[in-house]
């Protein structure tokens, strides 16, 4: 598996170097080409010496001495993979910051491979709110974070912020270099979930959408390499956190952030289960039990989707779902047409374990040319991995 592959090590001034030593042993050992660059501080925890032995390649510290320059820039491109381990609080700040002053930055800045970070500091460091933004800041730019571990720190303290075990972080590689990168470089907006609109400060109107299935999309699209931001309603499953989420509420909070984020997006697909009608003025205050009977003046909300059909660009991908009970097809190809969608993903809810809460789905999927995909009933992991592939076929066609 790691047989041929290049991978670029970037080590930082930790304690937890000195694990750089296991790693660069063992990937080498299977066969991987390893090249190692060090940040100045890494240099007092570990030599370069014995890096260079095990890696068989000379270790780079510096952009230039007297004599040379390093090339950053092919260094960047060379790799199959950035694996920064260990990740100082103060290299990652950096990164957070796109701060360039050593040749780890350089070459961070300059690759086009995925990067893999394993982050390493003290407890206190790692839950201080700056670290934290900072690992969200890095994340949201497409990078994957290997979870730092609980244990016995260099303070003496027991807790979180070590770094993981070297087998672990080659597990993560091979783990990363199994699944194709067909969408590296690709921006993908997701969303997913129901969305509550409010009556008064506690009721809502909502559905029962669980948003599985766009978190599965938006899984499936991260797993492939896409850099992938996901709107949610308000959703009952953990939110992953190797890519960005921006939880919403209400179908005109989600129609913001889509809004915001759609003019970068490559693809989008918008899985959510948006409220077609909103409450046309919420009670301030708690709707006291009164009369036998009372009416809510609901008004239309904005359909997104159709809204982001109407602005999208001819190179923008974009995908929707259509929730049917009758008359499916029609339906279905009526939303493709109205929405200006690339296609339409029909969920029947008369389909046998497909729709709210189950955890597999039926989808036919319906696109502009005339086609018609059906599938059968899948997980939801299944089925997403279908969707993703849909799409980048009919794209590339
Ligand atoms: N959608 C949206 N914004 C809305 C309503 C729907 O973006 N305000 C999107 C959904 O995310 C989905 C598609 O439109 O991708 C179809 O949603 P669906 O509920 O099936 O259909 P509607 O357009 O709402 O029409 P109807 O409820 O009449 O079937």
């Amino acid at each position: 598996m790691l047989k041929g592959k290049k991978i670029l090590l970037g080590i930082t001034g930790s304690i937890a170097a000195y694990k750089a030593v296991l790693i660069v042993r063992q990937l080498v050992k299977e066969g991987a080409e390893v090249r190692v660059i060090m940040t100045p501080s890494a240099t007092a925890f570990i030599t370069p010496l014995t890096l260079s032995t095990l890696s068989k390649n000379e270790v780079l510290c510096q952009l230039s001495d007297n004599d040379s320059w390093a090339n950053h820039v092919m260094l960047g491109r060379w790799a199959d993979i950035m694996l920064i381990a260990p990740l100082s609080c103060n290299t990652l700040a950096k990164m957070a910051n796109g701060i360039c002053d050593n040749l780890l930055l350089a070459v961070y800045l300059s690759a086009t491979c995925p990067v893999v970070l394993a982050p390493a500091m003290d407890e206190d460091m790692w839950h201080h709110p700056s670290t934290q933004q900072n690992i969200l800041k890095v994340k949201s730019f497409g990078n994957h974070i290997i979870p730092v571990s609980n244990g016995e720190l260099a303070s003496g303290l027991v807790g979180e912020g070590r770094m993981d075990e070297p087998s672990n972080i080659i597990s993560w590689i091979k783990n990363l270099l199994s699944k194709s990168n067909d969408l590296v470089g690709k921006k993908v907006l997701v969303t997913a979930g129901p969305t509550y609109e409010a009556i008064d400060p506690v009721r809502f109107i909502g559905n029962h959408s669980s948003g599985k299935m766009g978190i599965a999309l938006a899984e499936e699209f991260n797993q492939r390499g896409a850099q992938v931001t996901l709107v949610a309603g308000p959703v009952a499953e953990t939110l992953p956190d190797s890519f960005k989420t921006i939880k919403v509420i209400s179908a005109n909070e989600m129609l913001q952030q889509c809004m915001n984020v759609f003019p970068q997006m490559d693809i989008i697909v918008m899985a959510a289960a948006v409220a077609d009608y909103t409450i046309e003025t919420p009670a301030v205050d708690k709707i006291k039990k009164k009369e036998e009977s009372f009416a809510i003046q609901l008004k239309k909300t904005t359909d997104i989707l159709q809204t982001i059909g109407k602005e999208k660009l001819p190179t923008q991908f974009l995908a929707g779902f259509a929730l049917e009970t009758n008359n499916e097809k029609e339906n279905a190809l009526a939303k493709l047409k109205s929405k200006n969608a690339d296609i339409i993903i029909l969920n029947s809810l008369n389909d046998k374990d497909a729709g709210f809460g189950y955890s597999t789905n039926k989808i036919t999927i319906f696109d502009k040319q005339g086609n018609e995909y059906p599938f059968a009933t899948k997980s939801k992991k299944e089925i997403a991995a279908d969707i993703v592939n849909t799409i980048i076929s009919i794209a590339n066609a």
